[in-house]
């Protein structure tokens, strides 16, 4: 029976063990998750959603209390219009993140960055650019476009000098959304490196619809995106993502043609991930009916978490004039209107309000108290020992890379018991 150390996910003339960290914002695939990664010969990936409050975290700056001061005057109004991103503080932001972890990496593998689009920041275009090419500029090996692909993003990096050395990657959930990516940037004549097919059962947020996602299967999308690859006559490698939980999982895919596996979910009961530790355990915990599929985020787009997330039904005040990552062009954000709305019904008062339907995600995801997650999050308890607390052991991210990379079938390695 075959194993995934058997198959090598190749970029060029370098072989790299084809297990691939996803990207986990914010900062929940810490570096030192995406740096054990690229230890162990595979590729691990960093975010950069919010990342100046990632940079404040690690590195004692204040960018977000320096922007909460400057735009203290507008919290109480709901036209967050002005409420704009500084671009060098921000690029100073990327390039630290970046660079830290970039100083810090050792071994033969790589570290990517996952820039999601639909950050739009209150300034799609110039917000993009500026963390695309700090992030080439700080030396990252790779950047992975997703969540709310817009589709000439390559070009807002064309005159970078990394721009055809380092490795770019776009997620997709479909054939079509990769055509039509592939259509809009042929003039730039460079291809991406890699496509990661991302499939229904993932977590974070999903490229299908509220009540399809159901409808479809990873193994399906990965043998048509490869069909119409080999059609093109275009090498490009593809990376199944959502739901490969075992080792087995992984060799199917390969086995299939795909060129590597993008996993998350197993890594987020490690040490390294930045999940504070009693989420960890929620996440141990959970039964299959505790995972929902919700549309609460306001990207728009629906969204895995658990069903006990402290986010779900919070009635705070949108934080914009700190965070502000979710506002449009215009500066709005869905769950400003639907904040507003509950302060109308309530006569003006957002005392004691709850809003159901949307979330503010900046200020949830900041703290740690929206709990998204894979579908296969229930199994996460059958991946380790149960202690005489009742709680359940962490794992390390070794552990986990090398349990994917050397098990076989649907064989999980439980880890030594921690005395
Ligand atoms: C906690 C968590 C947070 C995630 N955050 C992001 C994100 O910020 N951006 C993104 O593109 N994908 C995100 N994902 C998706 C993963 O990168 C990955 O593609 C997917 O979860 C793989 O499926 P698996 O979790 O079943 O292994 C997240 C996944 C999890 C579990």
């Amino acid at each position: 029976m075959k194993r995934v150390d058997d198959f090598r996910l190749r970029f060029g003339d370098k072989e790299y063990v084809p297990i691939m960290i996803g990207g986990m914002g914010v900062d929940i695939s810490t570096s030192e998750l995406a740096l054990e990664a690229a230890r162990l010969g595979g590729i691990g990936h960093i975010s950069d959603a919010m990342v100046e409050d990632v940079s404040d975290r690690k590195f004692d700056t204040t960018f977000v209390k320096d922007k909460t001061k400057l735009y203290k005057y507008n919290i109480f109004n709901m036209d967050k219009a002005v409420v704009q991103f500084d671009l060098e503080r921000l690029a100073d932001a990327q390039r630290r993140h970046i660079g830290a972890t970039m100083a810090a990496k050792k071994g033969p593998g790589l570290i990517f960055v996952n820039c999601m689009e639909k950050l739009t920041m209150n300034g799609p275009k110039e917000t993009l650019r500026t963390r695309l090419n700090a992030a080439l500029d700080a030396g990252i090996d790779g950047i992975t476009l997703s969540a709310g692909l817009h589709f000439g993003s390559f070009a807002l990096m064309a005159d970078n000098p990394r721009f055809r050395e380092a490795k770019l990657g776009i997620i997709v959930s479909s054939v079509r959304a990769l055509q039509i990516f592939l259509r809009k940037n042929a003039k730039l004549d460079r291809a991406p490196d890699y496509v990661i097919v991302e499939g229904p059962l993932a977590g974070g947020h999903l490229g299908f619809g509220m009540d399809d996602w159901k409808n479809y299967d990873l193994h399906t999308i990965v043998a048509e995106v490869l069909e119409y690859l080999k059609g093109e006559n275009l090498a490009i490698p593809v990376i199944a993502a959502g739901g490969v939980f075992t080792g087995g999982d992984a060799v199917s895919f390969l086995e299939a043609g795909a060129a590597g596996v993008q996993v998350a979910t197993r890594f987020t009961v490690t040490k390294e991930c930045g999940l504070p530790d009693k989420v960890k355990q929620e996440y141990y915990k959970a039964s299959e009916e505790d995972i929902i599929v919700n549309g609460v985020s306001p990207t728009g787009y629906p969204m895995r978490m658990l069903k006990n997330t402290p986010a779900i039904g919070a009635g705070i005040r949108p934080g914009c004039e700190s965070y502000g990552y979710l506002l449009d062009a215009t500066g709005n954000c869905s769950y400003i209107n639907a904040y507003n709305r509950e302060v109308n019904v309530n006569g003006g008062s957002d005392k004691g309000i709850s809003v159901m339907d949307k979330t503010c995600l900046c200020t949830h995801m900041r703290n740690f108290n929206c709990w998204t997650c894979g579908h296969y999050t229930y199994r996460l308890k059958d991946t380790t020992h149960k202690k005489e607390d009742g709680s359940y052991q962490l794992l390390t991210a070794e552990h986990v890379f090398k349990d994917y990379q050397f098990s076989t079938g649907n064989e999980v390695a439980l880890p030594e018991k921690e005395a």
